[in-house]
């Protein structure tokens, strides 16, 4: 697929998600959690349900792969930058952690989790935390900005990886943190899933191998570059709907889907730029 095809499908993706008001990571089509679905799936990959009850309502989609605020020990007063920021769940949480002299922007290139993220910051009060419409290869952010970058479930989708990072690199203050929730792979996927679009918005077939993704962050420039952890998610992340709807249309067996459970790893990774 050219890169330009990649993003249509992706933002295509993610402004169908955005209008029905949920999904799971995982294709525009199959699956549309309602808020109580996607609160049970947040739960499961790092969010107390202390910290989804602090958010707007409709400010979680389901849409991450771990909780990058719980990592990036954000202080008060701090400038946050949250990578492909969705409906705004981190961008929220972070402004919270931040508190009324910090500043939180998201970024997001779909249209309709932009309008979503807006409203919610307008349902919410939160007077620090812009929503920008752009790119994450082409950050709409000066140099220097930034004191941490959070990131969930956003970067596999770029067709672009290097480019994010150094454009995280440029935004971020010397000793910025980079703190990023993200699927990479423990091995290379089957040629069906590696083709397949519903895959590639469902955040599976984007992703690259742990260390392609450690390489292209240290190149970028940043030092003490390590993984806090990495699990196995892709049961979490796709409700059993959607992770059947991908099965038939791809037309694998469950043995493969069980190999392709082991290859497919949400990991908290952790950078600094330096100081
Ligand atoms: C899986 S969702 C995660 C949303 C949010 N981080 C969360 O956890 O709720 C991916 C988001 O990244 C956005 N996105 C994907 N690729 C992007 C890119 N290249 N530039 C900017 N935003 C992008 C999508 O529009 C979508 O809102």
């Amino acid at each position: 697929m050219e890169d330009r095809d990649v993003k249509k499908i992706v933002r295509e993706g993610y402004g169908a998600i955005a209008g029905k008001g949920g999904s799971c990571c995982g294709p525009a089509e199959p699956c549309c959690c309602g808020a109580s679905k996607a609160d049970e799936i947040s739960s499961q990959i790092g969010y107390s349900m202390e910290e989804l009850k602090s958010v707007p309502e409709g400010a979680n989609l389901g849409l991450g792969c771990g909780n990058p605020v719980a990592l990036a020990s954000l202080r008060k007063g701090e400038t946050v930058v949250d990578l492909g920021s969705g409906p705004g769940l981190d961008s929220f949480l972070a402004a919270n952690a931040v508190g009324e002299a910090g500043r939180i922007i998201g970024v997001d290139m779909t249209h309709e989790m932009l309008e979503k993220a807006r409203e919610n910051a307008r349902k919410g009060g939160y007077g620090n935390v812009e929503f920008r419409l752009g790119e994450i290869e082409n950050l709409p952010v000066a140099d220097a900005t930034a004191d941490a970058i959070i990131s969930n479930c956003v970067i596999n989708l770029s067709p672009d990886k290097e480019r994010v990072f150094r454009e995280a690199f440029r935004i971020l203050k010397p000793g910025g943190r980079l703190m990023v929730s993200d699927i990479v792979l423990e091995g290379e996927l089957p040629q069906q899933v590696r083709e397949s679009a519903a895959a590639y918005v469902g955040c599976v077939s984007g992703a690259v191998l742990r260390e392609d993704y450690f390489r292209m962050i240290e190149e970028a420039g940043f030092e003490n570059v390590e993984v806090e952890s990495a699990e196995y998610p892709l049961k979490m992340m796709f409700d059993d709907d959607t992770a059947e709807a991908i099965m038939a249309g791809l037309d694998i067996s469950q043995e493969e889907m069980a190999r392709l459970e082991r290859l497919v790893v949400s990991a908290k990774i952790k950078a600094v730029k330096p100081a």
